[in-house]
């Protein structure tokens, strides 16, 4: 069974207590929250006061994707704020094992994200430390633009990894571009979560749309 993580970056930012609302509608997995610096990506979204002020609003899951170059100096603010799970960005961070011993000493999940271009070979040493693999599936920084179909076989790949090394209790969750057309391929190169924002939000029934992703896989 698939987990669905719709993306607030395409909500509607003067509301998002009814977005929320239309995830835990939608039964959604995970409520995925996508904060970039202007520095790491070319925008600048939310932060932790935001993150602390939706936390009452939902129970679900705050996967939290970082897109800064600095993610140890937020570590703590967004654990405060309610983060579940915390994401960083591989490219972004030299020493990656004392990020991730970081994150877990905050009780928190963790996972590591990698750009498009960015090899596999840099996360591989992590993986048995690490609970998810975020694979964008396009370049970080906007939401709705187009799957770039080299995911399939970079998820195809990550994924025969872990099962190789018995490691698939690592999920692999999809960011980028997923819409209801190409979710059954992403699925089926190997992914566990998907991540969508302009699909979910953009839709005229976005409840709707939530649980006919989660039909892909009945
Ligand atoms: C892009 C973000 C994605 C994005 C997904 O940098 O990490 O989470 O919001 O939006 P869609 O589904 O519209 O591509
Ligand atoms: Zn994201």
């Amino acid at each position: 069974m698939i987990k669905i993580a719709p993306s607030i970056l395409s909500a509607d930012f003067s509301d998002l207590r009814s977005a929320l609302n239309l995830c835990d509608a939608g039964m959604a997995d995970y409520i995925h929250i996508d904060v970039m610096d202007n520095h790491f990506v070319p925008n600048l979204t939310i932060g932790p006061a935001v993150v602390k002020s939706i936390r009452f609003v939902s129970k679900t899951y705050f996967d939290v994707h970082l897109m800064v170059t600095n993610p140890q100096g937020l570590l703590n603010a967004f654990a405060k704020a309610g983060a579940n799970g915390i994401t960083f960005h591989i490219e972004a961070v030299d020493n990656p094992g004392s990020l991730i011993d970081q994150i877990k000493s905050l009780k928190l999940e963790v996972g590591i994200s990698l750009k498009p271009a960015t090899p596999l070979e840099k996360i591989t040493p992590f993986l048995d430390q690490i609970d998810r693999v975020l694979i964008m599936s396009v370049e970080p920084g906007f939401g709705g633009q187009g799957y770039l179909p080299g995911a399939n076989e970079r998820i195809s790949e990550i994924r025969k990894y872990l099962n190789e090394k018995c490691l698939d209790r690592v999920l692999i969750e999809v960011d980028g571009g997923i819409k209801l057309h190409n979710a059954k391929e992403v699925i089926d190169a190997g992914a566990n979560v998907l991540v969508a924002g302009s699909e979910i939000f953009k839709a005229n029934n976005p409840i709707q749309t939530i649980k006919d992703f989660y039909q892909l896989t009945e």
